[in-house]
């Protein structure tokens, strides 16, 4: 359940957007509050117009005083109106631009494990939803808010200045008309929010599922993403309804209580005039300032269920933004140079009370070899988002010379480590973009030598743009080990000094594998982390772990592991096994 948001918090919320501009915000909107309370002169002036017209006994030159004031009160009024509003409408298109930018920034800044939380869809819902509300907010106060607020307040004045009786009378009028909004407003608000996270479901799931496209026409999932996809319109369709039959209920009540005391104000006006205690110019102004209070609820009636559906997707936004997690995980120590990883004692789980890596100690030393080995699900790949400090251990240390990895600045460990995930990911780019990506360098020979460690020059020759060939949209136009290929070109051009392979030979033939292990192999100065179901392309690492649930079992050279005669030769024998069938 969604903690509750209040008034309070929605303003602040509303204001740290403004808070780049407040100077200017609090000046035009100055401006614009004068140019209203100007704007509420003419009528006054148009009711001695009408008494001078009915009971000409002033002269002609007070009519035309007069005239000249009716005139230049309408044209400041409205010229300051005009002009604040203008202005105001051009922060507002500023503080959206920020809005979105810097939202975008802080969810891309969240940590990984703040990222799997929630689809990505859903969070750019939420920002987007977010910002175009914080626009719909804007263009509401400027033109509307401002303007029937002001001028109410303005009014009220004008008729406790007339009679007592008229300003008690609008005064319980507007309670009891704001009365009823609100206990209408409080159901609808309940339902926007329903609305908004359903929305937020579908739009995340049709995210989902146009970015997992060709998986899902490979599996026949077509008519199943329908169905959830239907599923999930059916229930925004259904809260829609739901919301509809609700503000018809509210229009009914709120126009009855508007016509009764409407009805009620016409006879307090009707029997003063008939005692001569009114003139007939101030019953015409009465009807356009009554006029003007009914704009103001009308506008409160239809603009509430705005600013309800605002408020919620203000929440839903702010919630986000709140949710992203302080960077406590980033250090400040830039990492220049190193010589020792040690994990000691690790322990994590993707989620509370889950222990993926259990007590988990390695010593990584710099120009090392490792493989990695174990059963899918023991956690290979966890171990190497731990490193990449993609997550921090939920017990335990990882101590990079003398610094835990809390204290390190992520960048400077990023910078030192080059990762080849188990499924590589390439941009609809060039091949040669692909590889260069990863590297503010432009170094031809680097790359050159990238391609041919990786043996992706091969798969660069088939091609008729050679290097310039466009990868489609998540690299489908090539082979998944052509693609792996590329993987290990862009982290070869990274040129870092530690190299991280996640099973990133795995769709190759054996004889491509060996000859890009070997290549590896021959990289000076490298400190290689690898792991793969192959145990021969392990064969020339410094050490090898074993890992079965989380948990290091067996640690050493092959040679060495195979001697011990434990699992890890138990599975080299498997793999032989096969090999020879
Ligand atoms: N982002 C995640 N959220 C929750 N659980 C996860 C996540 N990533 C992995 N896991 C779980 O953690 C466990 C270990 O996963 P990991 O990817 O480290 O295994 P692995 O040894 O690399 O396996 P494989 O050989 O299949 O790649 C698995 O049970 C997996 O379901
Ligand atoms: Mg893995």
């Amino acid at each position: 359940m969604e903690k509750k948001y209040s008034n309070t918090q929605f303003i602040k919320d509303f204001f740290y957007f403004v808070r780049n501009h407040k100077a200017k915000f609090i000046f035009f909107s100055i401006i614009l509050t004068l140019g209203i309370l100007i704007g509420l002169l003419p009528p006054l002036i148009l009711a001695e117009i009408i008494n001078f017209f009915i009971d000409n006994t002033k002269g002609i030159n007070h009519f035309y005083f007069l005239l000249i004031g009716f005139l230049t009160s309408t044209m400041i009024g409205y010229s300051l109106i005009s002009f604040s509003k203008y202005k105001l409408e051009i922060l507002s298109n500023k503080m959206q631009n920020e809005l979105k930018v810097s939202s975008f920034e802080k969810i891309i800044s969240g940590s990984l494990a703040w990222q799997d939380k929630e689809k990505t869809g859903n969070k750019l819902e939420r920002i987007n939803a977010g910002e175009k509300d914080f626009q719909k907010l804007m263009g509401l106060y400027i033109h509307k808010g401002m303007g029937n607020i002001i001028t109410t307040l303005g009014v009220l004045g004008i008729f406790a200045f007339f009679g007592l009786k008229y300003l008690i009378l609008t005064v319980i009028f507007l309670f009891t008309y704001l009365y009823f909004e609100k206990i209408f407003n409080k159901k609808m608000s309940l339902i926007s929010l329903k609305l908004k996270k359903a929305k937020e479901e579908s739009s995340g799931s049709s995210f989902e599922i146009s970015s997992t496209i060709s998986t899902i026409k490979s599996l026949g999932l077509e008519s199943h993403s329908q169905k959830k996809i239907f599923g999930l319109e059916d229930n925004i369709l259904k809260l829609k309804n739901e919301r509809r039959m609700a503000s018809t209920k509210k229009w009914y009540v709120v126009t009855f209580i508007q016509s009764l005391f409407f009805a009620l104000f016409l006879f307090l006006v009707g029997s003063d005039i008939a005692k001569g205690i009114l003139t007939i110019g101030i019953f015409v102004v009465y009807i356009d300032y009554f006029k003007k209070l009914h704009n103001f609820l009308a506008m409160v009636s239809l603009e509430s269920n705005r600013v309800i559906d605002v408020k919620s997707s203000f929440n839903r936004m702010m919630g986000l933004l709140r949710s992203i997690p302080e960077i406590k995980e980033e250090g400040a120590h830039n990492l220049e140079s190193w010589k020792k990883i040690n994990f000691k004692g690790v322990s994590f789980g993707y989620n509370k009370n889950e222990k993926i890596l259990k007590n988990f100690n390695l010593e990584i030393n710099k120009g090392e070899k490792i493989g990695v080995v174990g059963f899918s699900g023991s956690g290979k790949s966890t171990f190497f988002k731990l490193l990449l400090k993609l997550y921090l251990p939920s017990k335990g240390k990882i101590i990079i010379d003398d610094k835990k990895i809390q204290e390190i600045k992520r960048d400077s460990l990023l910078h030192k480590i080059s990762y080849v995930p188990q499924d590589v990911e390439l941009f609809n780019l060039s091949i040669k973009d692909n590889v260069k990506i990863s590297s503010k360098a432009n170094n031809l020979k680097k790359y050159n030598a990238s391609l041919s460690t990786s043996l992706t020059d091969e798969v660069i020759k088939k091609l008729p743009l050679n290097d310039l060939t466009i990868l489609g949209e998540k690299g489908t136009r090539i082979s998944g080990g052509e693609k792996q290929r590329i993987g290990i070109a862009r982290a070869l051009y990274k040129d870092s000094e530690i190299l991280i392979l996640d099973e990133a030979t795995s769709n190759l033939d054996f004889n491509t594998e060996k000859k890009i292990q070997n290549n590896l192999n021959k990289l000076k100065n490298k400190t290689l982390i690898v792991s793969a179901h192959r145990l021969s392309t392990l064969q020339n690492m410094d050490k090898i772990i074993y890992l079965e649930k989380g948990t290091i079992i067996e640690q050493g050279s092959f040679k060495e592991l195979l001697k011990n005669k434990g699992k890890f030769y138990k599975l080299w024998q498997k793999n032989k096994a096969k090999k020879k069938n």
